[in-house]
């Protein structure tokens, strides 16, 4: 069957050949499209006094220039409405004021530099600290709490301090962000969009222009990357592009290049971070006290929501009996940071890997012991309530990782080779995920799928996900071919729309599969009991010895006959059976309080073990990697050259969090306050071939069926980012070498070879 097969991408050749199109791609080939260019804020916070556009228009071949007083509808793009869209005060350094439409880019851009305005500059707030300072806040704190993590702590044997603070990360999807919209001659909107929410591009672009959803339709062809980037910071330019089109009646598209994306959208929050951690002598977890402020950026858009998901990740695999962790979301002078690559996860795992990397030497421990005597087991529940199912899950691929790699073996030769080495040293780590499959918000997890088989025997397919280089049409294609017994050739999948599926949920959250899934097998399951009938009577047998598979329907007992799947479609039809269905699905069992943070969020966990080693030289910081093996709980995979490739990506994209990007933006108080410095690749480093481990196994965790979820598969999106901690704890591992054995390595995020240089330096001084 097609589900668990070894198949490419759905696109994968037309990927590598050139030839997918993509957004802007339908842009180039829209006869009259009009270009639209932002003007950008020069200051970090101003008001905005006076425009004056007259400049702009007099340069040929612009058209108009868009400001608030066009807007037909209400002047804001986000969820909170705390996002207008075109704002009277600029509330970041390369905010967006107005939109130049032009005749093409030139002519916008032109256009925008031309647009003089009159700014009143304000105090701003850059940096996190800052924000502390000044009790910058915005949106709801939250709090989860178990047991008495204060008299836990005081009497503790072991109490350790700190703060952790770490950095964003720049999305940096290969295609920037790009809507085109265009106007019917009864005024509906058709807007393309590179967007993991159709739905909410939908509803947005709706009130926006002060119309009804129905007169909006929102089609997303495919992304070049989303990351989370495209959940919701796409949908100011879908906005910005229809309002284009409705006052022109030309096709206007967007598209940033790579300065405008890197300026003007959000990344992943950075945190600051403070704990107290309570051990056992025997380094057992005992109490967690914690303050995590997430730096939201300008507005709110998904922070509340990434927070709520870092505070529900701030265990990982580790049994906390008595927990305290207030999280607040701090109000800056920059870009909103939004969702990226495990939503929050990634930050509240972050914290407690450091504190355990951190302590295991102060409590006499190598970390990896430490980290196991702390896993959770059977029985065990998390900080917010919800009982660990399968905690065994985790253990068993902690032992088959440390097996695969050779770990104790590969331990002492590193030892050696340390100790022969006194200016490059090696370390080796291995640590653990764990991380909740579902929506917080249980309203999210539902889909919808639709499923047309035409006369001819032929399947195409719509549901509600978006496709971003994750393989989700891929598994899409396979669930339903699955289902209705025919080979994957016979399934074809139609862009995701709007007008197809309505009310969709973003593709996030990695829940993609699961609920679009889930509904396209409800829909093909639909039409099979229809057409099972017209077969059993074909077959001579009741409907339910009825067998759809190899392309073929045969019957229990039969011997001497079959029909082929287009047959029995051809006669369903003449006997006016309907052939086509619409699917959904609910993800069943989950319930959550926002309030008191307590419940059933999530339908199971995924995870996974990696070990990473890596090589540092103590001159310089730099450092390479040598090996990294997975192993990594993807269920019964759907897809696995589609979940390998998941594995390695998360992976990759986690070591580029964690140890080269690094954000940058001008804290000081000079003309440029506040603006992003790390506006390109030529100063934003992201891995590239050169950083890619010399040898690198993934391995998918075998009888790993998860029941309840479809064809026993789990979600694989996000859960590998998390992987690349071992890559940060490895560099911990190499550095202490360089100082007195069981002295505590402070390493920064991202442990870019300057950090790494720096923590050599401070290992040495202990020595
Ligand atoms: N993989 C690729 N190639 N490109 C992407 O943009 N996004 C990630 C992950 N893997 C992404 C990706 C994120 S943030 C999520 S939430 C999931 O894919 C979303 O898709 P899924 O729910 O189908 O797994
Ligand atoms: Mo992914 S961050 O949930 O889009």
């Amino acid at each position: 069957p097609a589900v668990g097969a070894s198949v490419p991408h759905e696109s994968a050749r037309l990927h590598v050949s050139g030839q997918a199109l993509y957004t802007d791609d339908l842009a180039q080939r829209t006869a009259g499209a009009l270009t639209a260019w932002p003007v950008q804020s020069p200051h970090a916070h101003a008001l905005v006094r006076s425009m004056d556009t007259t400049a702009a228009l007099a340069i040929p071949g612009v058209i108009r220039v868009l400001t608030a007083q066009d807007v037909p509808g209400i002047n804001d793009c986000g969820i909170k409405h705390d996002e207008p869209l075109f704002p009277s005060e600029a509330m970041y350094y390369g905010h967006a004021l107005a939109w130049v439409l032009g005749e093409d880019q030139n002519a916008a851009r032109a256009g925008a530099a031309a647009v003089v305005v009159d700014y009143l500059p304000l105090p701003s707030l850059i940096s996190v600290a800052e924000a502390i300072q000044a009790q910058s806040f915005q949106g709801m704190k939250r709090t989860i709490s178990r047991g008495d993590a204060d008299a836990a702590l005081a009497t503790a044997d072991r109490v350790m301090s700190g703060v952790t603070e770490f950095s964003g990360q720049e999305h940096f999807y290969l295609e920037t962000q790009a809507a085109l919209a265009t106007v019917d001659e009864g005024g509906q909107i058709f807007v393309q969009s590179s967007t993991q929410h159709p739905s909410e591009a939908q509803a947005i672009i709706a009130h926006v222009l002060g119309r009804a959803s129905n007169e909006i339709t929102v089609q997303s062809l495919r992304m070049g990357g989303g990351f989370g980037g495209k959940e919701m910071q796409s949908h100011g330019f879908a906005a910005i592009a229809s309002i284009g089109t409705l006052l022109t009646g030309r096709p206007v598209r967007v598209r940033l290049n790579r300065t405008l994306d890197m300026t003007m959208t959000g990344k992943r929050h950075g945190f600051h971070t403070s704990w107290e951690a309570g051990f056992s002598s025997e380094g057992k977890l005992l109490a967690l006290k914690a303050l995590l402020t997430a730096d939201g950026g300008w507005c709110l858009d998904l922070s509340e929501a990434v927070l709520a998901r870092a505070l529900c990740h701030v265990d990982n695999n580790y049994f906390i009996p008595h927990v305290h962790l207030d999280g607040r979301v701090a109000k800056t002078n920059k870009t909103s940071q939004t969702a990226f690559r495990g939503f929050g996860g990634p930050q509240g795992m972050l914290m407690i890997e450091d504190i355990l990397g951190r302590s295991a030497p102060l409590l006499g421990l190598a970390p990896e012991e430490l980290r196991r005597r702390n896993f959770y087991r059977d029985g065990d529940s998390t900080p917010y309530g919800m009982p660990v199912r399968h905690a065994e899950r985790v253990t068993t691929m902690w032992e088959e990782a440390l097996e695969r790699s050779n770990f104790a073996e590969r331990r002492r030769e590193v030892n050696a080779f340390n100790a022969a080495h006194p200016g490059r040293r090696r370390g080796l780590a291995i640590t653990p995920v764990k991380f909740g499959i579902s929506f917080n918000l249980v309203a999210l997890n539902q889909a919808g799928a639709l499923v047309h088989v035409y006369k001819d025997g032929s399947v195409l397919i719509s549901h509600g996900g978006t496709e971003m280089g994750q393989g989700l049409h891929t598994k899409m294609l396979q669930i339903a071919a699955t289902s209705l017994g025919i080979p994957l050739s016979g399934v074809r999948l139609a862009p995701t729309r709007t007008d197809k599926v309505p009310n969709t949920s973003a593709t996030a959250a990695s829940s993609g599969t699961d609920l679009n899934g889930g509904a396209v097998k409800n829909a093909c399951e639909q039409i099979l009991g229809r057409i099972a009938v017209v077969a059993g009577a074909m077959l001579g047998v009741p409907a339910q010895d009825v067998r759809f598979s190899g392309g073929l329907a045969t019957g229990l007992g039969v011997t001497d006959q079959s029909f082929t799947f287009a047959e029995v479609v051809m006669q369903a039809y003449l006997q006016r059976v309907q052939l086509w269905a619409a699917g959904y699905y609910r993800t069943g069992g989950l319930h959550w309080n926002p309030e008191l943070m307590q419940g059933e969020p999530f339908k199971y966990f995924a995870g996974g073990v990696s070990v990473t080693e890596m090589e540092v030289d103590g001159f310089t910081g730099t450092y390479s990697t040598r090996r990294v093996d997975i192993v990594h709980d993807a269920g019964d995979s759907l897809s696995p050259i589609i979940d390998v490739g998941q594995i390695e990506g998360g992976y990759v994209q986690g070591v580029g969090w964690l140890t080269l990007e690094d954000l940058r933006w001008d804290e000081s108080n000079g003309p440029h306050r506040g603006r992003l410095l790390t506006q390109s690749a030529s100063t934003y480093k992201l891995p590239s071939f050169s950083e890619m481990p010399e040898l690198f196994n993934v391995h998918l965790m075998e009888h790993a069926e998860e029941e309840g979820a479809v064809y026993g598969s789990k979600a694989v999106g996000e859960p590998p980012l998390m992987l690349a901690f071992s890559a940060r704890e490895a560099l911990r591992d190499a550095i202490s070498s360089f100082g007195p054995a069981h002295h505590s390595v402070e390493l920064a995020s991202p442990a870019t070879p300057e950090a790494v240089f720096w923590a050599i330096q401070e290992s040495c001084k202990a020595a």
